[in-house]
């Protein structure tokens, strides 16, 4: 088995045997950056495999014989848990790269009016869309919010997913996003998986700055993003600008002023419209998100960075487009590319990456082993965080996810069915359908 230096003193350990497919996702480089064209491919398959874990970490990967006939692990049986995969398929847990867990209620009204013939960009304009779900989110407690995060993240767990990042964007004061970030970063205290919290306070413009436009980027800028960062609350500044949201200058006034104070930056671009996206390259965004109309030459600048683009197919479904992001373009150009739910009440209300890449392999032309890198090393790339996740190699977060399957081309196969047996985050073993932590 491939080791990482063996802790000294331990506390509990972790050992998956039988894994009929255990992918890992290891580098075949050794390169650090997300994986790109073919590379995407690449899933580091061992077969009959096994994975021991101590104290929330990956201490080695190899086959199930070579684990049993480890010598450290004879002597260390009593302290190791150990799990039968029963010749299932494990994986990385996945990494939902994008998603806005804390708002109040579904948005059903929109739902009715859209399937009448309404589209999203006409309903905002009516009254409803992401505007109709700031008052809840103004009057809520954190507490309330917290627990609405909390349960989708078991939600999700249940169906393999290990990492989120979490956007505020529902309150719009400094008040409201603030105390969103805090629901986000209580509800991670509860959790044995690893928020990434993002402060998109610039989501959409509120009613009380309606043609001030000005004003309220100021706000974002001079008070939202410099308590956000003082308080450590959020990692990345994220920006809806499209038609109807915000401008590109705007979005680069909110991008400096994010670089100013130490923060990374992300931003919802080309979904409604096309926008250039080189003038934002030099803060070095961490990913782009929707890319519905992105331009070619953007394509092949796109092809030179490590920026990801993250496509997110369950806001076209749901918003039922008969168009998707252009996926093959993407990855066939050199992009690296990554999948996320999107999860919000307005365009995407999923929490199941397996119905994404689903999605990803039907409707937008991904293999998938390409849906499957997208969602674990490069949504990991996307939170720039893959030192620590995205494969199953020594040394990183004990993060897997595992599949009553006997080859990964079923996870995407089955579609809206949960067939994950269990979850295992930062070494802590999530059953599927409700039972809890099992070890
Ligand atoms: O990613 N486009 C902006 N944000 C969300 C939608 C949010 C909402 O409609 O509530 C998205 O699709
Ligand atoms: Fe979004």
């Amino acid at each position: 088995m491939a080791s990482a230096k063996q802790p000294k003193s331990l506390t509990r350990g972790l050992l998956l045997v039988n894994i009929r497919q255990l992918l890992t996702l290891r580098s075949p480089s050794g390169k650090r950056g997300p994986r790109r064209g073919p590379e995407l491919s690449e899933l580091g398959i061992i077969e009959d495999g096994a994975v021991l874990c101590v104290g929330g970490k990956i201490v080695s990967v190899g086959k199930t014989k070579d684990a049993l006939r480890d010598l450290w692990l004879k002597k260390n049986r009593m302290k190791v848990i150990e799990i039968d995969c029963e010749d299932q398929v494990v994986l990385p847990g996945f990494v939902d790269s994008h998603t806005h867990p804390v708002f109040v209620t579904a948005r059903l009204i929109d739902f009715e009016k859209r399937i009448t013939g309404a589209t999203y960009e006409e309903i905002a304009e009516s009254g409803g869309g992401i505007r109709s779900n700031v008052d809840g989110v103004r009057r809520a407690g954190k507490s309330v919010l917290a627990q609405k995060v909390l349960d989708v993240l078991h939600e999700m767990a249940e169906q393999g997913t290990t990492t989120v990042e979490a956007k505020s964007g529902y309150g719009l004061t400094v008040e409201a996003e603030l105390k969103s970030l805090e629901a986000i970063r209580d509800a991670a205290a509860r959790w044995p998986g690893t928020l990434v919290p993002t402060l998109l306070g610039a989501h959409v413009v509120p009613k009380e700055f309606q043609d001030r436009s000005q004003k309220y980027v100021e706000t974002v800028c001079l008070e939202m993003i410099p308590q956000a960062a003082k308080r450590k609350l959020a990692q990345f500044v994220d920006v809806f600008c499209d038609r109807g949201a915000f401008t590109s200058d705007e979005t680069e006034q909110i991008f400096g002023a994010a670089t100013k104070h130490g923060l990374g930056v992300r931003a919802h671009v080309c979904q409604l419209s096309e926008c250039q996206l080189s003038p934002f390259l030099r803060f070095n965004p961490a990913s782009f998100d929707h890319l519905d109309y992105v331009n070619e030459r953007d394509i092949s600048h796109l092809a030179q960075r490590d920026t990801v683009a993250t496509l997110v197919p369950g806001a076209n479904y749901f918003l039922g487009l008969g168009q998707y992001p252009p996926a093959r373009a993407l990855i066939d150009a050199g992009v690296p590319v990554s999948l996320a739910t999107d999860y919000n009440p307005g365009s995407s209300p999923t929490t199941s990456m397996p119905f994404i890449f689903s999605l990803a392999c039907t409707q937008m032309k991904m293999s998938p082993a390409e849906a499957i890198a997208a969602a674990t090393i490069n949504g990991a790339c996307a939170l720039r965080v893959q030192d620590r996740k995205g494969s199953v190699e020594p040394g990183k977060d004990a993060d897997l996810a595992v599949f009553e399957a006997a080859d990964y081309r079923e996870i995407p196969y089955w579609f809206a069915s949960n067939r994950c047996a269990f979850t295992v985050l930062n070494g802590t073993v999530v059953a599927s359908g409700g039972s809890g932590e099992l070890a």
